[in-house]
């Protein structure tokens, strides 16, 4: 595990309070770490339309893409609720920009887990463009 790894996650952990879980109360964070250092950080924003809710995931990138940001390294989640592994939306959403980005989890800064977004959704899909 890389040091700045856990340092990534204490950043998800440390925005998960800026939540908008009225409906779940199931609070989670996110940082996302771009390839030139630069940080991003999102969290679950739910809606009384519950279909209208984003998760922290694409919080986070839907910021650093609006910035001018398209190559990243790693995103660590933090959650209210244990380990929490991005949904099927958001490893879509991710694997456009990022097919190898390291999705880092874990229920606490101890016990982290690493892995390639490509491990995650196998074979996602992409159109191919010039
Ligand atoms: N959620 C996330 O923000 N990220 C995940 O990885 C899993 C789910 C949110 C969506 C919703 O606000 C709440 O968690 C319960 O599904």
């Amino acid at each position: 595990m890389k040091g700045e790894y856990k340092d990534l996650y204490r950043k998800a952990d440390a925005v998960k309070k800026n939540a908008y879980t009225p409906f779940s109360h199931f609070q989670v964070g996110a940082a996302l770490l771009a390839k030139d250092g630069t940080l991003f950080t999102g969290v679950n924003i739910e809606n009384s339309s519950y279909g209208a809710t984003i998760c922290a995931e694409r919080t986070a990138f839907v910021k650093a893409i609006s910035e001018g940001y398209r190559d990243f390294q790693a995103i660590a989640i933090s959650s209210s609720g244990g380990e929490a592994l991005p949904c099927g939306i958001c490893r879509q959403f991710m694997y456009e920009f990022s097919p190898e980005l390291d999705v880092i989890t874990g229920k606490d800064e101890n016990s982290l887990r690493v892995q390639p977004l490509s491990r995650l959704l196998p074979e996602g899909f992409r159109l191919e463009t010039e």
